[in-house]
């Protein structure tokens, strides 16, 4: 594509090697009613899309990433998948390797991303997942605990790089109470319905990575086109919530749509209709909203 010479007539959201990064900090409420009210005000931070290996995604922008992370003080943090790009599972314990001093009250959860299947490093890459203390959930469900009570947290393979039945057999598990569901592909949701009441952890889309003036997202990795590409949404009876994610791939670079770490406070409270995220530059004070 032609994004480069484009790009060079723009401001880019942040440089061409990516970093110093211009992460965004997207504090988000999300209203889920159902939840057990124990989780009411529970902090989750959504990192995805890393692509550490991709040309241009140093170890400075991902290390810079787990910095504003380890910042907001989550209960927990969700790892979206794609975390890597490349055939050599050294590249997940490399960003495994800098997640050390990195933790939360409740523990690091992480899904694998179709990044991760198209290189071929799945199975070494969990391998690399069990030496550290971060916990790669495949199609596991892992319950946090709060207050006395338990949320189920359900990690899911990227939806289409496995076998859809599969998929369908898990769905009654997901949609029999609230839990929250961390799954890479945002075209997951399309699968629930309305008896999810819990909220989808998704990524995938870079929330269009490359954001032009009147012209608009140049990049969409969702089959629905630009139904999905970033900030919340219905997903059956519950929400789903989709990061813009850290890295870029195709065009080493972002244009508009800078990378985002999400903080996620979920909220009991029945009487919320809408919520709205808000933004915290890297070097400023609170901004008004905005979804990329
Ligand atoms: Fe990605």
């Amino acid at each position: 594509m032609a994004a480069g010479g484009v790009a060079a007539a723009l401001p880019l959201s942040y440089g061409m090697g990516l970093h110093p990064s211009g992460i965004e900090v997207v504090r988000a409420r999300i209203n889920l009613p159902f939840l057990p009210p124990a989780f009411n005000g529970l902090k989750v931070a959504l990192l995805s899309d890393l692509h550490y290996g991709a040309v241009g995604v140093t170890a400075g922008l991902v290390e810079a990433a787990f910095e504003r992370t380890l910042q907001a003080r989550p209960d927990v943090i969700c790892l979206g998948g794609d975390l890597v790009t490349g055939r050599t599972s050294g590249l997940m314990r490399d960003v495994l390797a800098m997640l050390r001093g990195v933790s939360a009250p409740l523990g690091i959860f992480a899904a694998l991303g179709n990044h991760e299947f198209r290189w071929g490093i799945e199975s070494s890459a969990a391998a690399e997942f069990g030496k550290s203390p971060v916990h790669l959930l495949r199609n596991e469900t892992v319950f946090l605990k709060r207050g006395g009570a338990r949320l189920p947290l359900i990690g899911l393979d990227n939806f289409f790089n496995q076998p859809l039945d599969t998929l369908r057999r898990l769905l009654p598990e997901l949609e029999s109470r609230p839990c929250l569901v961390l799954e890479h592909s945002p075209d997951f949701a399309a699968l629930l319905s309305p008896r999810f009441n819990g909220l989808v952890l998704a990524g995938h889309t870079h929330g269009g990575q490359v954001v032009l003036p009147g012209i608009g997202r140049m990049l969409s990795a969702s089959r629905f086109g630009l139904r999905y590409v970033a900030g919340e949404y219905p997903a059956g009876g519950g929400r789903m919530y989709i990061t813009r994610g850290i890295g870029a791939v195709l065009v080493p670079f972002r244009v508009g749509c800078p990378p985002e770490v999400s903080i996620l406070e979920l909220s009991t409270d029945r009487r919320m209709q809408v919520s709205l995220p808000s933004v915290i530059p890297a070097k400023a004070g609170i901004q008004s909203a905005s979804r990329a």
